[in-house]
């Protein structure tokens, strides 16, 4: 939270993309009792003990919510399912007319599952442990929509934007209604800060990413803020390279790295102040030894006097070693200039 607020702290504060999930011997065990995937999202209370577990073994400074963006569309009426090694599969939405699909507001009866189980992971996290909400931004939460699945190049979705921009206009406008209402819903059952997952915001052209990602981000915020102007928020635009600046440079939000992002350079184009996070290749993690050590002490020393919080530049892989993550946190905490 003080990182968020703007100070640069002698050790940054780190958590992981995906700290929850299939690398865990005791996320896997919970997973396989709570039956689907969405019924573990459901589950407050396996929802809550799912989070939690990464903050028991590893002590991170934030937990993030473990639910998923998919739960949007599927609140908002949508067929959606999570297949065994195949990823999610979305009831489509591939023109204008469909978009009557969609119901005007969130399915409480499936939000209020979420809010519960925030309600129980805030009665258990230490106070000093920070809870994280998120969304996916809706370009993102739209390219599952109309594809129906994850999809490579986007194909799809971009034509429907190119096509029939006003149409694809109006299912944008329902994304950024239903995200602005689910944050807002995260916030009040105790979520301290919200993160807004773009993940594929990288394959559009500057005019398009300006328009599809950008301005609705924006006004997702703007609408949050309305209803609770002091809760942080980070912005993910996964391989948006300089263009995600922009977000930074309109709003005042923190700005959450990819991979390939250089984190000197984009130190050096940020406006000052601007918290950064991210960064860290989830590979290098997979590999552990000197490469994780030598990225680790790259990444601190290009934040520079910039507040900076700790974490990987995508998600943590179901492979990764355990002893690694331990070895990060250990490299991150023993790294400061002071302590
Ligand atoms: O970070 C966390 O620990 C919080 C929980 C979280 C999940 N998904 C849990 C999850 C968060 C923040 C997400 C975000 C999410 N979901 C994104 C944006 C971030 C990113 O990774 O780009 C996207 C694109 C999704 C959609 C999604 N959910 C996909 C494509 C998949 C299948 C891929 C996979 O890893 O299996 C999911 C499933 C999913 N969401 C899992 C988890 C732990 C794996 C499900 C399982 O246990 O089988």
């Amino acid at each position: 939270m003080k990182v968020l607020g703007g100070e640069k702290l002698d050790r940054p504060p780190i958590w992981l993309m995906r700290q929850a999930g299939r690398y865990l011997p005791e996320y896997r065990e919970l997973r396989a009792r709570a039956g689907s995937f969405l019924d573990l999202c459901y589950r407050p209370d396996f929802a809550a003990e799912v989070t939690l577990q990464p903050i028991r073994r590893f002590g991170f400074d934030a937990a993030i919510l473990f639910s998923d963006i998919l739960i949007i569309p599927h609140a908002l009426g949508l067929k959606v399912e999570f297949l065994e090694g195949e990823g999610p599969r979305v009831e489509t939405i591939s023109s204008a007319d469909e978009i009557g699909k969609l119901h005007r507001t969130l399915d409480a009866a499936k939000t209020g599952k979420v809010y519960e189980a925030i309600g129980m992971i805030r009665s258990q996290l230490p106070d000093e442990t920070t809870l994280i909400g998120f969304v996916g931004a809706p370009w993102t939460v739209a390219t599952y929509v109309v594809a129906g699945k994850g999809s490579k190049d986007h194909a799809e979705t971009r034509l429907f934007a190119l096509r029939d921009p006003e149409g694809f206009a109006s299912l944008i406008d329902r994304l950024v209604d239903a995200s602005i209402e689910h944050l807002s819903g995260q916030i009040e059952a105790g979520a301290e800060v919200v993160q807004i997952f773009d993940s594929w915001a990288g394959e559009l052209p500057p005019d398009e990413f300006d328009r599809w990602c950008v301005r609705p981000v924006v006004r997702v915020i703007e609408g949050v803020r309305k209803r609770h102007p002091d809760v942080p928020v980070i912005a993910f635009p996964r391989g948006a390279g300089p263009k995600g600046g922009k977000l930074a440079s309109i709003l005042g939000v923190a700005i959450g790295l990819d991979t390939s992002e250089d984190m000197a350079l984009m130190d050096q184009s940020l406006p000052k102040g601007t918290p950064i996070q991210g960064n860290l290749d989830p590979l290098v993690l997979i590999a552990g030894g000197e490469a994780l050590d030598r990225s680790v002490d790259r990444i601190v020393a290009s934040a520079g006097d910039r507040p900076h919080i700790f974490n990987l530049g995508h998600g943590i892989r179901p492979e990764t070693p355990i002893a690694h993550v331990e070895r990060l946190v250990e490299r991150v905490r023993g790294n400061g200039r002071t302590r």
